[in-house]
């Protein structure tokens, strides 16, 4: 019999992540409009991330449903804490149409990527799956498939922490270059 505490808690983790990578991919697309016109690396770099995120939901909501680990909870901002009120501030800032520093705003997520790779799947997420194996509410060969595809989307993850930086960086240079205060200006 599995634990409920257990249970609840991979659910809860699942879920609140396939929440996340659809935050992240509706802000990266708005970012990625907003960067239309003006810088076609940046643009189409988000834009891409933003696609992959989209999958990783779709990934971890098969996973979650097919493994029966699928439940849905309304308090994931509170449960993920510091990166989900990082990326909702991205999207509040885009939205707003205030002059944000979108260097900053990229430097956050470059951290939000990191955070949900290494951190939150391989240290958080996968533990808690094979735990589950070994009190048998899945089956192993389950568990070795979970792990295995969670270890390419925790690949992914460090491309978008690497391409968000490049991305960071490039921005910096150019409003460097015309001695802006602002990385760009705003549409
Ligand atoms: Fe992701
Ligand atoms: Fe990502």
């Amino acid at each position: 019999m599995c634990p409920p505490d257990l249970c609840e808690l991979v659910k809860r983790h699942l879920y609140c992540s396939i929440a996340l990578e659809r935050l992240v991919a509706e802000a990266l697309s708005l970012f990625s409009e907003k960067l239309r016109g003006f810088d076609s690396y940046a643009q189409l770099i988000l834009a891409a991330i933003a696609i992959e995120s989209e999958r990783h939901a779709e990934i971890l909501e098969m996973l979650a449903k097919e493994l029966n680990l699928y439940n849905e909870y309304s308090n994931c901002r509170e449960f993920v804490g510091e990166p989900w009120r990082a990326v909702e501030t991205m999207s509040e800032e885009l939205k707003s149409g205030r002059e944000a520093s979108y260097a900053e705003l990229l430097e956050r997520q470059k951290w939000v990527e990191e955070a949900l790779g290494e951190e939150t799947y391989h240290k958080i997420l996968l533990p808690l799956v094979s735990g589950t194996a070994r009190e048998q509410c899945i089956e192993s060969n389950a568990s070795e498939a979970f792990k295995d595809i969670l270890d390419k989307v925790v690949e992914d993850e460090k491309f978008h922490e690497q391409a968000v930086k490049e991305v960071m960086q490039r921005l910096i240079k150019r409003s460097t270059e015309s001695g802006s205060d602002h990385p760009i200006p705003i549409p």
